[in-house]
């Protein structure tokens, strides 16, 4: 997607020089930065620190890590090593497990001295998949905006709410809760994007950067305004993403999906959840009971990032020495889904509705 007019990706490899390059994005909406990541330990840092964030990005940093990694060394043990180093970055999005995964029956079973060159094809793999995945969520997502639209006075915007950032910066490209917003407005659709704030890391103000970028209308609002908009019908769809989703369809996402998916429940409103097919667990049934729930640093929520007269930095806005709890993901029970959109279009959140998109897929 755009930025300034110019055309990003989340991550890349620059064709030139080789090295790989991502948007900073501990710094935006204020400071636009990209970096490049060297060593097995800038893409550690970077996954675990969330200069980059969002589980298709994740993942997609991790199949470059290893690629570098191999380069260096290529051996058994390395691989092993850097394997390990990776999957310890952050335990919930499973796209990270999943990219490694499939690092280790592509690289594994090579001579060592051919693994370099094929980890850097099966992460160009990954990353040209994951804009293609995203494209198609999108189209597959516009058709429920699209039904909304129609059934609106002409011209009145559809009105959507989102969670996080599950935007292109969360992915390579096109974003998932996203895409079908992008290309929605792409097509003339008239929209407008509720965007919750999401603290603690206000992922929100992401959002709200890209689709300002794109010139799409939107609002953003605090986390605890979700349940008062969609009881006045200010809502007309949610879209959120997802980090891990089971094979029974219960969705983890970040910290407040949840509450926003009771409250649309509550109030008969359209719940969807943007879902790659890397996302999906298919080894877990209960999302409540089996998915890792990450716990991140409690400065996280006694603390508050910003800028102030040009500057970024951070104030305490708790009292000193308030112990803060950090739990970052929730799970959302499929039976309060009101569909998953993937790649190979929309299904029920449950066994039947994932296995039917996902034959060859799901065990
Ligand atoms: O902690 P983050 O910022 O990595 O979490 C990302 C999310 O939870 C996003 O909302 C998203 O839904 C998953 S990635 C498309």
């Amino acid at each position: 997607m755009k930025v300034g007019g110019v055309h990003y990706r989340a991550i890349w490899r620059d064709a030139q020089s080789g090295a790989v390059r991502i948007i900073d994005q501990r710094w935006l909406p204020h400071e636009f930065k990209v970096v490049t990541l060297s060593a097995l330990e800038d893409f550690e840092v970077a996954i675990r620190d969330m200069w980059v964030r969002g589980a298709p990005l994740i993942g997609a940093t991790a199949a470059y890590g290893m690629a570098e990694a191999m380069t260096r060394d290529p051996s058994d043990v390395n691989f092993e090593h850097s394997s390990t180093v990776l999957n310890a970055t952050r335990p919930t999005a499973v796209n990270l497990a999943w990219a490694l995964a499939r690092c280790r029956a592509t690289l594994l079973p090579l001579p060592p001295e051919n693994r370099a060159d094929a980890a850097w094809a099966l992460a160009q793999e990954v990353f040209e998949e994951d804009i293609e995945i995203n494209r198609r969520i999108g189209e597959n997502g516009l058709a429920l905006i699209r039904e909304i639209a129609a059934k609106k006075p002409a011209g009145e915007p559809v009105n959507l709410l989102t969670h996080c950032n599950a935007g292109w910066l969360a992915t390579v490209d096109w974003g998932t809760a996203t895409s079908p917003m992008y290309h929605a407005y792409n097509e003339g659709v008239p929209i407008h994007v509720w965007v919750d704030e999401t603290r603690p890391r206000n992922q929100g103000a992401l959002t709200a950067w890209e689709l300002g970028e794109h010139g799409i209308p939107h609002t953003y609002v605090v986390d605890n305004a979700g349940g008062h908009l969609m009881q006045r019908g200010l809502v007309d769809l949610v879209i959120t993403g997802t980090d891990r989703t089971t094979a029974r369809g219960d969705v983890c996402n970040k910290i407040g999906t949840y509450l926003k998916a009771l409250a649309a429940y509550d109030n008969g409103v359209p719940f969807y959840v943007a879902l790659p097919s890397p996302t999906i667990d298919w080894s877990l049934q209960d999302g409540v009971a089996e998915i890792p729930i990450e716990d991140r640093p409690e400065a996280e929520i006694t603390r508050i990032q910003g800028l102030n007269q040009g500057q970024i930095g951070e104030v305490l806005v708790t009292p000193q020495g308030t112990s803060g709890g950090n739990p970052a993901f929730d799970v959302t029970p499929n039976r309060l889904v009101t569909g998953l959109i993937t790649e190979r279009g929309i299904c029920d959140a449950s066994t039947q509705g994932l296995a039917g998109l996902f034959p060859d897929k799901a065990h």
